[in-house]
C-alpha cells in the first residue's frame, strides 16, 4: 500500500529521520507518541541488536515505528589505495598513541547479506521499513510486503528514484544535497545531481505515481509546509532532532552543533568512503583537499576513521568524530521531541486554518 501517513495513525505527516548511532528507542517512541513517525537507525548491527532495538521502543509505544537499514555494495578493495589511506591517517592515529591498522575491515554488513534479518522483521513487525544506499532483492521485499509492511526508500534524483519504484517500494525519500549523514546516492564515483531537496521533491512528485517523503535542511513547520507544497506527502526531518534529550548524540557533538553558523557543514568522503553531510572538524579541515578517489570504498574508511575516533576521544580530542548534520544545523534546538511535534503540529494546523478562512 503506498505510504499514507493517515493509514499509519499519524497526526503529523513528519517523520523522524532514522539517524545510525543517534536514534534512540526513547526518541523514535517519544516522536510516535506524539502523532509522528519515530525512526530507529538499524543499520550499523547485527539481528539481535535490531531487534532488542524495537522491543525497547515497542515497550515505550504503541505508534508506527520505522526500522531502518543500509542496503550498499560491498566495498571494492584496491590495495594500493586502501595503503595510501592508512599511510596517510597513520601520523593521526600515532598522535593519540594507536598503532595504523595493516588493513581495513567492513564494519557494516548489508541488509541483503544478514541471515535472519527479514523473519526477524517478519516477527517484530514494525509498520515501516526504510533502506538507505540502495533495495534488497525482490525476495525480501516481497516477503516484508506480503506482511503488511510498508516500505520506503531514499533516491537523490529521479532514474534513483524509478529504480525505488520499480523495485516495489511504497514511497520514496527524497534527500537533498542539503541533508545531513550519508547521502543515499546509489552510486558514489557516479555524477551527482546535487539536486535541493524542494526542487528534488517537486521532480520525483512529478515523474512517478507515488507517496514522497522531502528529506534534507527542513527543520521547523514553515520548512514542512513548503515541503508539502512542493508536493510530498510527508517530511523527514534529522537534524532538528539532534539536541533533542533523548537522542544518542554526545557532550561534544552537542557543544558544535550548538555552535553551528550557516555554512558550518560540508558534503566530504573521507570519515566513510561515501559522500555525507558533516560538520566541519579537525578531521574535515585535514581531508578537505583529499581527492574522493583516493579515499577507500565504503565502508572500509569507516573501519579506520572509527579507531581514529576512539584513539582521539581517549585523549579527550574531539575534533576527530562523526558529526552529521544538515546545511541548517545552526536552527537546531535542543528541546523535547514531544515538544518540536507540537509546535509543529500547532503551527501547520494555524496555516490551514488560516488557508481556509
Ligand atoms: C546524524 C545523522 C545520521 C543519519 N543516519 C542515517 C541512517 O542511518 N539511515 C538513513 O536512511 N539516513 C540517515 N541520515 C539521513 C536522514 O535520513 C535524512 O536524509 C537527513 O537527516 C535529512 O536532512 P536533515 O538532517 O537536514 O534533516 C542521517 C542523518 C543524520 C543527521
Amino acid at each position: 500500500m503506498p505510504f499514507d501517513p493517515s493509514a499509519l495513525g499519524l497526526s503529523l505527516p513528519v517523520i523522524q529521520a532514522p539517524m545510525a548511532g543517534v536514534t534512540t528507542p526513547e526518541l523514535a517512541a517519544a516522536v510516535s507518541n506524539a502523532g509522528a513517525l519515530g525512526s530507529l537507525g538499524l543499520g550499523g548491527g547485527d539481528v539481535e541488536a535490531a531487534r532488542r532495538q524495537l522491543r525497547a521502543t515497542r515497550a515505550l509505544t504503541d505508534g508506527p515505528v520505522n526500522a531502518n537499514f543500509f542496503c550498499h555494495q560491498p566495498p571494492r578493495r584496491d590495495v594500493a589505495r586502501d595503503t595510501a589511506w592508512i599511510a596517510r591517517l597513520a601520523p593521526l592515529l600515532a598522535r593519540f598513541g594507536a598503532a595504523a591498522p595493516e588493513q581495513m575491515a567492513s564494519p557494516y554488513i548489508p541488509f541483503q547479506d544478514q541471515p535472519g534479518m527479514v523473519e526477524m522483521l517478519l516477527e517484530e513487525r514494525p509498520a515501516v521499513v526504510s533502506f538507505h544506499f540502495g533495495l534488497p532483492p525482490a525476495d525480501q521485499v516481497a516477503a516484508l510486503k506480503s506482511a503488511g509492511i510498508t516500505l520506503i526508500a531514499s533516491a537523490t534524483s529521479v532514474p534513483e528514484a524509478r529504480i525505488m519504484a520499480e523495485g516495489g517500494m511504497d514511497g520514496i525519500v527524497a534527500q537533498g544535497w542539503e541533508a545531513g549523514g550519508h547521502r543515499g546516492i546509489l552510486d558514489p564515483d557516479g555524477p551527482d545531481p546535487r539536486k535541493p531537496c524542494l526542487t528534488l521533491v517537486a521532480e520525483i512528485a512529478q515523474a512517478l505515481p507515488l507517496p514522497v517523503i522531502a528529506a534534507g535542511g527542513l527543520m521547523d513547520a514553515a520548512d514542512i509546509r513548503a515541503a508539502l507544497d512542493a508536493g510530498a506527502t510527508a517530511a523527514q526531518l534529522g537534524t532538528a532532532f539532534l539536541l533533542c534529550p533523548e537522542s544518542a548524540s554526545d557532550a561534544a557533538y552537542r557543544a558544535a552543533l550548538a555552535q553551528a553558523r550557516p555554512g558550518s557543514t560540508r558534503m566530504q568522503r573521507a570519515i566513510s568512503g561515501r559522500p555525507a553531510r558533516s560538520l566541519e572538524t579537525a578531521f574535515t579541515r585535514f581531508t578537505a583537499g583529499v581527492d574522493p578517489a583516493d579515499v577507500p570504498s565504503y565502508p572500509l574508511a569507516y573501519d579506520i576513521f572509527k579507531q581514529l575516533t576512539a584513539a582521539a576521544k581517549s585523549h579527550d580530542a574531539t575534533g576527530y568524530a562523526a558529526q552529521w548534520a544538515g546545511s541548517n544545523a545552526h536552527r537546531a534546538t535542543a528541546r523535547p521531541a514531544a515538544q518540536l511535534i507540537a509546535e509543529w503540529s500547532a503551527a501547520l494546523e494555524q496555516v490551514e486554518a488560516g488557508q481556509g478562512a
